[in-house]
């Protein structure tokens, strides 16, 4: 069997937990193959909303395996809080969970390693959800980090004190006042719940699945426009969102990928700083975050809100590969009367429709405007009810990137999606 991937294909927050929860009954495995608890997967049924940090959005589903890959950067404090939430509901996942003994932990001074070179970074701060996820690459790629596989070996309290110190002493560079006691108890706790599941060599465990014939999908966190490489730098999350990052974060071949599928909103959003050439700063945008309920899932802050731009999408189209798309949200634009969407750039009169180095420079949208379908379609199941303005839109976006729409999305519940043909 091949790995199927899904993605997100803009700043992130496109919708991915929900679509990963609709297809986990098809697949025999979910596996989260980068990012950590900056992640915020929500995903709803029986009018509950779960959000998802560190593990996979298939452990909804109870007949799913669920692994958490190498790639992923885990923090015992906001690991264990989940769990005991999934617990509360009445889902156990001993022995449904594996994580990867190659996966990093984020330890309490990786969290205030975080806030400190924000607070540094001042007017240029990234506008990091703060989970420690930069420094823990940075130690991963600085060859210094714990791994879950540390966990284990005796000299796991040497190994988590020398690291400790090796920051304390960079934390002397920040004028920034911290408390280590205040993340270090229930950090240990963490560390003691992660304890209940099994480490695995997660590399060798998904090659295994794939040979005995097992359906995966690989579940991404992020977006491609926060990818390390090609997202807007340095605007940009520490690892690789694209599909590449399937492959070092699971130790998938390349030549196993099957399916890659894109998730993207109907329009677009971003939460934190940089770059975003459709942003919208007047009252349209105001709307969007409205209707579209666009709060961050892991902080709470508001999203930037804007049109959908095609140049990104075929941008993240090229990178990732993707063979299907699934468009999330079409029922936020039923609110407006009129939509556009960005078909090109114009950079100092020059047209593009290439995402450009800087996206920071002039970068002046170029507008379609369209028809929007004006009514409400939350509650259309069959692609054959859908308005003709969204077949419209559907079509318009299927002709300009060459990859066809498979899903819709048309409200945040577990039922609430259009399988296209
Ligand atoms: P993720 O990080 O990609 O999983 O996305 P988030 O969970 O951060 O943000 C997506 C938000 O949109 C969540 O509140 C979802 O419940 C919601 N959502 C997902 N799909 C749809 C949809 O088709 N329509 C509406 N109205 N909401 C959706
Ligand atoms: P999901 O998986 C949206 C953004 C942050 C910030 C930048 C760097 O829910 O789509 P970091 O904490 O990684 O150092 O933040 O990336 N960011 C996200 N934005 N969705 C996410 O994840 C994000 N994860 C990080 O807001 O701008
Ligand atoms: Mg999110």
């Amino acid at each position: 069997m091949k790995a199927d991937i899904l993605l997100g294909l803009q700043w992130g927050d496109e919708g991915k937990g929900k679509l990963v929860d609709v297809l986990t009954p098809n697949y025999d495995v979910i596996a989260r193959f980068q990012g950590g608890p900056n992640a915020g997967h929500t995903l709803e049924f029986n009018h509950i909303k779960h959000i998802s940090h560190n593990i996979p959005s298939g452990v909804f589903r109870e007949s799913s395996i669920n692994v958490i890959g190498n790639g992923v950067v885990l923090d015992p404090i906001s690991f264990k809080a989940e769990i005991d939430d999934i617990y509360k509901i009445g889902i156990d996942l001993k022995g449904r969970l594996k994580i990867s003994r190659k996966a990093h932990l984020i330890m309490p001074t990786h969290r205030i390693l975080d806030a400190a070179s924000e607070a540094a970074k001042g007017q240029t701060k990234i506008g990091s959800t703060l989970r420690g996820i930069g420094p823990t690459y940075m130690d991963k790629t600085g060859r210094n980090g714990l791994r879950v596989g540390d966990i284990l070996s005796s000299d796991f309290m040497e190994k988590y004190r020398f690291l400790i110190k090796k920051h304390q002493e960079i934390l002397k560079q920040f004028d920034f006042d911290y408390q280590i006691k205040d993340y270090e108890a229930g950090w240990f706790d963490g560390i003691e719940t992660m304890k209940q599941f099994e480490f695995v060599n997660s590399e060798y465990l998904i090659n295994r699945y794939l040979n005995e014939g097992k359906s995966l999908l690989a579940e991404g966190a992020q977006g491609t426009m926060l990818d390390i490489d090609f997202g807007s730098y340095p605007y940009v999350t520490s690892s690789n969102t694209i599909c590449a990052g399937a492959c070092t974060g699971l130790g998938i071949a390349p030549n196993k990928v099957g399916e890659v599928m894109g998730v993207f909103k109907a329009y677009s959003t971003r939460v934190g700083g940089g770059p975003f050439p459709t942003e919208l700063t007047d009252e349209t945008g105001e709307l969007l975050r409205k209707h579209g309920g666009e709060y961050g899932a892991t902080t709470g802050r508001p999203r930037r809100c804007g049109w959908l731009d095609l140049p990104v999408l075929k941008y993240a189209i090229m990178l990732n590969g993707v063979s299907h798309l699934l468009m999330t949200k079409a029922d936020v634009l039923s609110h407006f009367s009129t939509i556009k969407v960005c078909t090109a750039y114009n950079i100092n009169g020059t047209i593009t429709e290439e995402v450009p180095f800087d996206i920071q420079t002039d970068v002046e949208p170029v507008f379609v405007e369209m028809k929007s379908w004006g009514k409400d379609i939350s509650g259309i199941r069959k692609a054959g009810d859908l308005p003709p303005e969204l077949k419209d839109y559907v079509v318009f976006i299927e002709e300009q990137t060459g990859v066809p729409v498979k899903i819709i999305g048309v409200g945040p519940e577990r039922e609430q999606f259009i399988e296209l043909s």
